[in-house]
C-alpha cells in the first residue's frame, strides 16, 4: 500500500471523451509520480450523471494500486473541494449557426461559476484549462477564482506535440530526436508553430527541411490540425489531447529537465513583446512545480508578424469575454 497522502485531482467534463482517455494514465503513476496515490473528483452536468457513474466504476476496475477513490458529482463545490490539481475539460461547444459571442457567453458563465467554486480548493491548486477557447477560458477562470495567475495555465502541448511529430516525420527521424519547437499564442488557427530554434538529430531544423515547407504547409497544417481531426472523426481529438494533458501536468509537477515545452501562461509584459495579462503560449521550463519562461530567444520578422497576429486575436477574445462578464 503506498504511504504518501493522495493528491486530489478535480476534472470537469468527467463523462466526456478526453476524460475517458485521460483517467487511466492519471491513475497509473505516470503523471504525478510512481508512488503518488491519486483521488479523482469528477464534475459533469446533471444529465451526464449516469454516464459519469459508469466512469467511476471503470476507475475502480482499472485496479491501479495508486487509486485512492473517485467521486462523480454535478456540484462544483464537491468537485473542487481540497483539490491539489484541477483540469478543466468541460466547456460549451460551438454548434452550427452559433456566433462566437454566443459560445463565449456560455463559457463566461461556466468558467465564472467554476472559478467561484475553486475557492474551496487547496491554496496552491494548479489549474490546466483545456476546454475551448482554452486561453480565454483560463483568463475568465483567473479573474473569477482569485487563484494566483502563475497557477493557471492552458493546454498548447497538443499543438507542440503535433509540430514535433510533423517535423520528425518529414525529416525521417524519431520524434524524441526533435527538440526546441515552440507554439506561440492562442490555441486556435492563429497560433504560430515556430521551428527557428528547433533541432532534429542535433542539426538545425532550418538546415534540414525546406524553408518554403516550414513557413507554409507546416504552419498551416499544425494550425488546422484540430479542425482536420474533427472533419475526419466528427469528434475532436481525444487520445492525443489526453496524452498532451499528461505531458503538460507531468512536466509542470516533475520538471522538464534540459529542454523546454510550450504552455499557455499569463504574461507579465516583460517578454517577447507580449503585453501583460493575456494567457499566451510561450516556451517554458519547469522545476520544483513552477514554470518559467525561456527568455531571450532571437525573434526575426517572420516570427514577429506571426506572434503579433495571434496576440491580437487573444486581445480581441479577452475584450469580448470581459464585455460579457
Ligand atoms: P466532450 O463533449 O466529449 O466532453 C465534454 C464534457 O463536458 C461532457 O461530458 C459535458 O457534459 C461536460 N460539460 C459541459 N458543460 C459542463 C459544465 N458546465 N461543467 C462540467 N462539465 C460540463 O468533449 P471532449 O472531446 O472531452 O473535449 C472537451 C473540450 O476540450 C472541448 O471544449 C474541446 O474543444 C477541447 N479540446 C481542447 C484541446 C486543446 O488542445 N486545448 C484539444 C482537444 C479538445
Ligand atoms: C484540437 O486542437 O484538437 C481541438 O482544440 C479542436 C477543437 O475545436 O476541439
Amino acid at each position: 500500500m503506498p504511504s504518501k497522502a493522495p493528491v486530489v485531482v478535480a476534472i470537469t467534463g468527467g463523462a466526456g471523451q478526453i476524460a475517458y482517455s485521460l483517467l487511466p494514465p492519471l491513475l497509473s503513476g505516470s503523471v504525478f509520480g510512481p508512488d503518488q496515490p491519486v483521488k479523482l473528483q469528477l464534475l459533469d452536468i446533471e444529465p451526464a450523471m449516469t454516464a459519469l457513474s459508469g466512469v467511476v466504476m471503470e476507475c475502480e476496475d482499472l485496479a491501479y494500486p495508486l487509486y485512492a477513490g473517485a467521486v462523480g458529482t454535478s456540484d462544483p463545490m464537491v468537485a473542487f473541494a481540497d483539490a491539489d490539481y484541477a483540469i478543466f475539460l468541460g466547456a460549451f461547444p460551438r454548434k452550427e449557426g452559433m456566433e462566437r459571442k454566443d459560445v463565449m457567453e456560455k463559457n463566461v458563465g461556466i468558467f465564472n461559476s467554476q472559478g467561484s467554486a475553486l475557492k474551496g480548493a487547496k491554496p496552491g491548486v494548479k489549474c490546466l484549462v483545456v476546454g475551448n477557447p482554452a486561453n480565454t477560458n483560463a483568463a475568465i477562470l483567473a479573474s473569477a477564482s482569485g487563484v494566483p495567475k502563475e497557477n493557471i495555465t492552458c493546454l498548447t502541448r497538443l499543438d507542440h506535440n503535433r509540430a514535433r511529430a510533423m517535423v520528425a516525420i518529414k525529416a525521417g527521424a524519431a520524434v524524441d530526436a526533435v527538440s526546441g519547437v515552440i507554439i506561440w499564442g492562442n490555441h486556435s488557427s492563429t497560433q504560430y508553430p515556430d521551428v527557428r530554434h528547433a533541432t532534429v538529430e542535433g542539426k538545425k531544423v532550418l538546415d534540414v527541411l525546406a524553408s518554403d515547407w516550414l513557413e507554409g504547409e507546416f504552419v498551416t497544417t499544425v494550425q488546422k490540425r484540430g479542425a482536420a481531426i474533427i472533419a475526419a472523426r466528427k469528434l475532436s481529438s481525444a487520445a492525443s489531447a489526453a496524452k498532451a494533458i499528461c505531458d503538460h501536468m507531468r512536466d509542470w509537477v516533475q520538471g522538464t529537465g534540459d529542454g523546454f515545452v510550450s504552455m499557455g501562461v499569463f504574461t507579465d509584459g516583460s517578454k517577447y513583446g507580449v503585453p501583460a495579462g493575456i494567457c499566451y503560449s510561450l516556451p517554458c521550463k519547469c522545476a520544483g512545480g513552477e514554470w518559467t519562461v525561456v527568455d531571450g530567444l532571437p525573434i526575426d520578422d517572420f516570427s514577429r508578424a506571426a506572434m503579433d497576429k495571434t496576440k491580437a486575436e487573444l486581445e480581441e477574445e479577452l475584450e469580448l469575454a470581459k464585455s460579457l462578464l
